[in-house]
């Protein structure tokens, strides 16, 4: 049986950031981490809930698991620090942009899925959508503190703002709520059919 231990995992990558392409090295950690998503259920938990669940934090390393709630859409935001995002369950769709004078455009997209590790640079600038009905799983990997390292995200007029991580708890806890009333609606559909 394959197990995902956190701790083993955080100072693999702890260790992979000495290599001389610290982002490569800790990608493929992720992409063998992702490849075994019952053995991560087993030491995370099953997602049932949208959110972003600390793993590791410190100043060179943020490991996360991150859950995109059914048809979730996070606005466009920004790291300013390499990341490897590798999805074990649902999928999700990554819009890229480009800045243009006071404001950001698109300039491609990503669609993931289950197994599939995206490597983003430190100056890429995305939105995410869940295109399922249902949860989507995935481990991000951060070369530097997510929490802590001032960045920006965009309104939807493709307008600058100081990234505010209380707004995409907020998204994810809506797009939850939305969730949960489509499953009770559908759930007194069927029980009056
Ligand atoms: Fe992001």
């Amino acid at each position: 049986m394959v197990v995902f231990d956190v701790d083993a995992f955080v100072s693999e990558c702890r260790a992979a950031l000495g290599e001389t392409r610290p982002q490569a090295a800790i990608g493929e950690l992720v992409q063998r981490a992702v490849a075994e998503p019952r053995a991560i259920d087993d030491a995370v938990g099953v997602p049932t809930k949208g959110g972003m669940r600390t793993l590791h934090r410190s100043p060179e390393l943020t490991v996360l698991q991150f859950v995109w709630p059914p048809s979730v859409v996070l606005f466009p935001h920004d790291h300013r620090m390499w990341a490897a995002i590798g999805i074990y369950g649902g999928g999700e769709d990554n819009t890229f942009y480009r800045r243009v004078p006071d404001r950001i455009e698109v300039s491609g997209g990503k669609q993931l899925e289950a197994g599939d590790v995206a490597l983003l640079g430190a100056e890429t600038i995305h939105s995410v959508r869940n295109p399922h009905r249902a949860y989507t799983a995935a481990i991000h990997v951060y070369g530097g503190d997510y929490f802590g390292t001032p960045r920006s995200q965009w309104d939807a007029a493709g307008h600058e703002e100081p990234f505010d991580v209380e707004a995409v708890r907020r998204t994810l806890a809506e797009a939850d709520a939305r969730a949960a009333a489509e499953v009770s609606r559908s759930d007194s559909r069927s029980g009056s059919a």
